[in-house]
């Protein structure tokens, strides 16, 4: 069976995403250790990578051992605290910079020849916010319009490879539960993607023929559930 690495799948679209590549693939789940990532691995039967993403030791030690790597979903990753430029500090900037990017660039790189000897797939899950910049979310954006940078000079790099953006719209997360709150909004999950869609369209992402690269999604939400 082909293995797969989805990061953050404790929760949110990682665990949907993880339950969906379950019946194809021995997964390894990544976390920073916690009793909901206990849970989905017992659930699946999976292995764990335990590790802070930010911190590049424990990347490299959680790493060790993993030799060959058919996919790799790069799902971690940190919402917005809404703020315009004007009030954004450099700590917001670099926090979000830090984990939404550096993180995932720096565990690809780990990584990459572990995903070389299996002519792997490697998805970013990417955002509605990475191909435009709305008020507020100048950092966030920043963060994912540079995720679309990293993974196309990738797919140019690494020609053996299959790499994949995703560009999701609002889905029904966590994450989306705290934007809510800051806007100040009451929450309706209907009105955006559910996470078991956006991961649909991962796995069928990864179950692409050979002959097919799918270099690109985009998901809006209808509002209709
Ligand atoms: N929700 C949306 O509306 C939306 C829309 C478009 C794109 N996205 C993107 O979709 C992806 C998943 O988001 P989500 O909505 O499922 O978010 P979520 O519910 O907040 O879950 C985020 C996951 O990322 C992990 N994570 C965050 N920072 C980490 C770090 N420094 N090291 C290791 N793991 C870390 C979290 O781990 P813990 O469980 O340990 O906290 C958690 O498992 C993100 O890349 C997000 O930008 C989300």
């Amino acid at each position: 069976m082909s293995t797969a690495l989805i990061t953050g799948a404790a929760r949110g679209l990682g665990a949907a995403i993880a339950r969906q590549l379950s019946p194809t693939h021995d997964l390894i789940l990544g976390g920073r250790g916690s009793d909901a990532l206990d849970g989905i691995a017992a659930e699946l039967g999976a292995s764990t990578f335990t590790a802070e993403l930010t911190d590049h030791d424990a990347v490299v030690a959680a790493a060790e051992g993993i030799d060959r790597l058919d996919v790799l979903v790069h799902n971690a990753g940190i919402g917005s605290s809404l703020r315009p430029v004007g009030e954004t500090p450099a700590d917001e900037w670099r926090r979000l910079l830090e984990v939404n990017l550096i993180a995932v660039a720096e565990l690809t790189r780990v990584l990459l020849p572990a995903l070389r000897a299996a002519g792997g797939h490697v998805v970013f899950i990417n955002s509605g916010a990475g191909k435009r910049a709305n008020p507020g979310w100048a950092a966030y954006a920043a963060s994912k319009f540079g995720l679309r940078a990293l993974a196309d000079a990738l797919r140019l790099e690494e020609p053996d490879l299959r790499v994949t953006s995703v560009f999701p719209g609002r889905i029904d997360t966590d994450m989306q539960r705290e934007l809510i709150a800051i806007e100040g909004k009451d929450y309706d999950p209907t009105r955006f993607l559910a996470p078991t869609t956006v991961a649909a369209a991962v796995a069928q992402a990864v179950r692409t023929p050979a002959d097919a690269h799918p270099t690109e999604i985009v998901l809006r939400p209808t509002g209709r559930r």
